[in-house]
């Protein structure tokens, strides 16, 4: 799979997906059959010498950091979050959201502070903890993989550190933000012995995309 001639892409499912493949294709880079719905989960292009591996969101960086992609696209939420060795090599500018604490806007309390010592649901534990700890805050992490908002309204904690995006999901379940915590857009990343061993083709591909990105 890792051929020295191949450059491995990994996409991840969601959000992020046809953003990347469309930035991608600016460029010339795609594959046919690359889709979000793909059962089929390399896919190549022969004569590019591409393969694009679609995975898990959270997974992109491990990926990335073994080597087993030589680069990804993913947003800096979750490669702060992953703590993963790897290289950002550009600021793609699309997926912008925000990290926030959030809580059920009936069970708002004064200060920030007065949350210590409770539960907060998240997919997101090492950043949330992070942000707490500066702030003087003991908390209990409860990590979840989905549905965060779910968290506080099912009482099983009293906040949740989530990402917002248009706030849709906060305002339809009654939730709001009480502090932000950091703000993400989609880097793309590569594998540090990749971007030495590939590096012309890889520069040459940077090169090509912040021509488009600065086109915009
Ligand atoms: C993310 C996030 C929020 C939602 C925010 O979830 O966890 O639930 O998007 O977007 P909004 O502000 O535009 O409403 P995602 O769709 O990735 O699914 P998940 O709940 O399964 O994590």
């Amino acid at each position: 799979m890792n051929d020295e001639q191949f450059l491995t892409i990994a996409l991840p499912k969601g959000k992020l997906f046809n953003l990347s493949t469309e930035l991608f294709e600016k460029i010339g880079w795609t594959a046919e059959g690359l889709t979000e719905k793909s059962r089929k989960l390399v896919i190549t292009n022969e004569e590019k010498k591409l393969n694009f591996i679609i995975t898990k969101t959270a997974d992109v960086p491990t990926y990335v950091e073994y080597g087993a992609a030589d680069i990804g696209i993913i947003g800096k939420d979750v490669i702060e979050e992953s703590g993963k060795d790897i290289y950002e090599l550009l600021d793609l500018g699309f997926g912008k959201c925000h990290l926030m604490m959030a809580v059920p806007k009936d069970k708002k309390r004064k200060n920030l502070t007065d949350y210590s010592h409770t539960r907060v649901v998240t997919k997101f534990p090492h950043i949330a903890e992070k942000f707490f700890t500066s702030q003087g805050m003991q908390m209990e992490y409860i990590k979840l993989n989905g549905s965060i908002e779910l968290g506080p309204i099912i009482g099983l904690s009293e906040s949740i550190v989530d990402i917002v995006e248009t706030g849709t999901t906060l305002r339809e379940n009654n939730l709001e933000e009480i502090v932000s915590i950091m703000d993400a857009t989609a880097r793309l990343i590569v594998n540090r012995v990749s971007f030495k061993l590939k590096f012309d083709r890889i520069n040459s591909m940077v090169g090509d995309l912040k021509k488009i990105l600065n086109d915009k």
